[in-house]
């Protein structure tokens, strides 16, 4: 038994969860799951990211005090989370006392790597991240993800010589020692690397009231990344606490907006407080609506509950899984929600279910003793972190399955009394791979495992009294 630390990029809470944010969740879910059923003890955090500029800024514009304001949606968060089934451990608000604690402590640890200067140059609220001359001029002065001038602001700052990490992170990046998926964005992060100047990492008091002092300086707070960054580990206990049973993480799950952070910034802490690097950061893409970064302006922005509601928990996890590719953007339209539980939940998996269970009624059937078989291929492929390409190799089953019934026509046999056992074994043999799929299925959609199951081993085979999925008809 191995033990297995995995983290969630933990949101802003200037807003109530999108339907972007249930990615970080599902994907960290499928594989804590999937580690689970191999026997693996699995520590899994969440929580909320609730210091800084961004947030403060918009509980004082909505009038709402700020600390109110980060209890009631980091609430959201939490229940969201819930909703979504995901067996997380632990929640973390950098707002925690032990957390804000914590900081300062790994901030002391910091040491000589940290220096005093003045900093010049831009700013971008939306991302809460310095601007480089290059990148400003490349932007032509304007945040492409926030759609904002970049602020000019002139400061004093405590420094992060990331310079002096440079080179062990560049080493191990490209050893595998500290995995970056999916492989062309270690490439990325590497030239970014090779540019990236020392990193700011705190903020005036005066310029950020929302934030963590920084020890023995009262005029100054953490940048809100550093404190951010430290929660997957002061969530463990760090420094006061051994935390060496669960660092390094197997994986660090974000977006990849926000990757830079996880595989720079964050690295060069780790190095200055003389801990390990994690073993895998996995970023995941975006996604867009109607094929259009969501944005209030545009109106198309999703909201998660109504999707949720709409057709249950089970087509929420199975679209954003199977449909939202692991690693690259991907599209959410209402059409093709309709469509992939019409086409693909209803028909293929619903209706193989209440069609292979009628079958089995009708010989009445007892329910199989069937000990599901570890799959190596698709152990393969959930080990890379591609749970959309594991999903599809569930769903090449499925399919097939259904093509097996087809071809073999058990009702063809039930008419001639003289194949009566060899009936028998067809239909034990669908069914027993009916039980395998639903094993693999089960990181996905945990419910819907259980209920095939359920039907498959009880004492007798009897279909469910609504199918799974029952097909949805335009009004
Ligand atoms: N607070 C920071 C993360 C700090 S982690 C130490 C932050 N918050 S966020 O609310 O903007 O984003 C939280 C997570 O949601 C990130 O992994 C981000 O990439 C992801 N997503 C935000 N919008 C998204 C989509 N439209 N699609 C998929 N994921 C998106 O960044």
């Amino acid at each position: 038994m191995s033990k297995i630390y995995l983290t969630t990029a933990i949101p802003y809470v200037n807003g109530a969860p999108h339907i972007g944010h249930a990615m970080d969740y599902l994907i960290a879910d499928t594989y804590a799951r999937y580690q689970k059923e191999k026997g693996n003890e699995v520590r899994f955090q969440a929580g909320t990211d609730e210091h800084g500029n961004k947030n403060y800024k918009k509980a004082e514009n909505l009038g709402i005090p700020i600390q109110q304001f980060a209890d009631d949606n980091s609430a959201k968060f939490q229940n969201f989370i819930k909703k979504l089934d995901v067996e997380y451990t632990d929640f973390i608000r950098t707002t925690d006392k032990d957390h804000e604690r914590r900081c300062q402590e790994i901030w002391k640890k910091l040491g000589n790597h940290i220096y005093r200067d003045t900093y010049e140059g831009w700013y971008c609220e939306g991302c809460e991240r310095f601007i480089t001359q290059k990148e400003y001029d490349e932007k032509n002065g304007v945040c492409p993800d926030h759609n904002k001038p970049y602020e000019k602001i002139k400061e004093e700052n405590y420094y992060l010589r990331i310079s002096n990490f440079k080179d062990k992170i560049a080493q191990a990046i490209e050893s595998g020692e500290m995995k970056i998926l999916p492989e062309f964005r270690a490439k990325e992060v590497l030239s970014l690397l090779k540019d990236s100047p020392d990193v700011s990492i705190s903020r005036p008091a005066e310029h950020l009231p929302w934030g963590i002092p920084v020890p023995g300086d009262d005029s100054q707070v953490m940048y809100v990344w550093v404190d951010a960054l430290a929660n997957y580990i002061t969530v463990l206990g760090y420094p006061e606490q051994d935390i060496s049973e669960y660092w390094p993480a197997t994986v660090q799950f974000v977006g990849k907006d926000i990757l830079r952070f996880h595989a720079i910034i964050w690295p060069a802490i780790l190095l200055a407080c003389g801990l390990s690097l994690p073993k895998t950061i996995c970023s995941h893409g975006f996604v867009l609506s109607n094929g259009q970064k969501m944005s209030k302006s545009i109106g198309n922005v999703v909201d998660p509950i109504e999707v949720l509601d709409s057709k249950g928990l089970p087509a929420f996890r199975y679209y954003f899984l199977r449909h939202a590719d692991s690693f690259a953007d991907s599209d959410f339209t209402w059409d093709k929600y309709n469509a992939a539980y019409n086409n693909e939940l209803a028909n293929d998996l619903g209706n193989l279910v209440q069609r292979l269970a009628n079958l089995c009624k009708k010989q009445d059937l007892p329910g199989r003793k069937y000990q599901p078989k570890r799959d190596a291929d698709y152990e393969a492929i959930m080990d890379s972190f591609y749970f959309s390409k594991a999903f599809d190799y569930v769903w090449e089953k499925v399919q097939s399955l259904n093509r097996a019934i087809d071809d073999k026509k058990p009702w063809e046999l039930a008419k001639d009394p003289e194949r009566h056992d060899e009936l028998l074994l067809i239909l034990g043999e669908l069914s027993d791979e009916l039980l395998q799929v639903s094993y693999l299925l089960k990181p996905f959609l945990p419910n819907t495992a259980a209920a095939i199951s359920k039907v498959f081993t009880s004492d007798k085979i009897l279909p469910p009294d609504t199918p799974l999925f029952p097909k949805e008809y335009k009004k």
